[in-house]
């Protein structure tokens, strides 16, 4: 018996988990009137692959819910800067989903079937607060709020399918990854130094609002 705590021990425990886990997934697929052989539900647990893929996926949704949400986004800016920021993505994303298009079509594998809830629940908060009665500059302050929230969210998603693909050997989808990572970060980037400004254009309307009241 390894000693408990050790890295064999605790080898053997992942095993004895994943082995759990499978056939417990294989009995209620069997229930289910599934034919689903022992072999493949561990593919679907153990493959690094297939994990590649769900995120893929989900990164898929969350890329196409953006597409959405962006125009609405962009009504609201009253920046100049901050509007022709968010237009700039919007174009960008675009391409975005076109090379997660490229990857899934060189892994023969659909972009189907997944809805990234994460994304959903950015953009539903993003959503609400341009419903709230707002001074137009703080609004802006608000809006880059919401979208530095949702670049984090993405670098964090593209970093790790990067490294996946780096993993699987998939080098040109480690190539296109790497375009979107670096685009993300860049916008990331561009949103803190339009934040400078913006920032400080809210809280003078603030102190404006203030001295009115007085
Ligand atoms: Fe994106």
């Amino acid at each position: 018996m390894p000693k408990v705590g050790s890295s064999e021990y605790l080898q053997n425990r992942e095993r004895l988990l994943v082995s759990s886990i499978s056939s417990s997934l294989l009995f209620i697929s069997k229930q289910a009137g599934h034919k689903i052989t022992k072999t493949e539900m561990q593919m679907k647990i153990e493959s690094l692959r297939e994990l590649f893929i769900d995120e893929l996926k989900d990164l898929y949704s969350a890329e196409n819910q953006i597409i959405k949400a962006l125009p609405k986004m962009i009504k609201n800016a009253t920046s100049d800067e901050l509007r022709s920021a968010f237009e700039e993505h919007l174009e960008q994303t675009k391409v975005q989903v076109e090379r997660l298009d490229q990857i899934f079509e060189d892994l023969d594998e659909s972009p189907r079937g997944k809805k990234c809830k994460g994304m959903e629940g950015l953009l539903e908060e993003g959503k609400e607060m341009m419903e709230e009665d707002m001074e137009d500059e703080v609004l802006d302050a608000a809006l880059i709020a919401a979208a530095q929230r949702v670049e984090h969210y993405e670098i964090a998603g593209y970093g790790t399918v990067r490294t996946y693909a780096e993993q699987l050997g998939l080098d040109d989808a480690v190539k296109l990854l790497e375009e979107t990572l670096e685009e993300e970060k860049e916008t990331d980037q561009k949103l803190t130094s339009i934040a400078e400004s913006v920032n400080v254009e809210a809280e003078e309307a603030g102190e404006e609002e203030e001295e009115d009241v007085a």
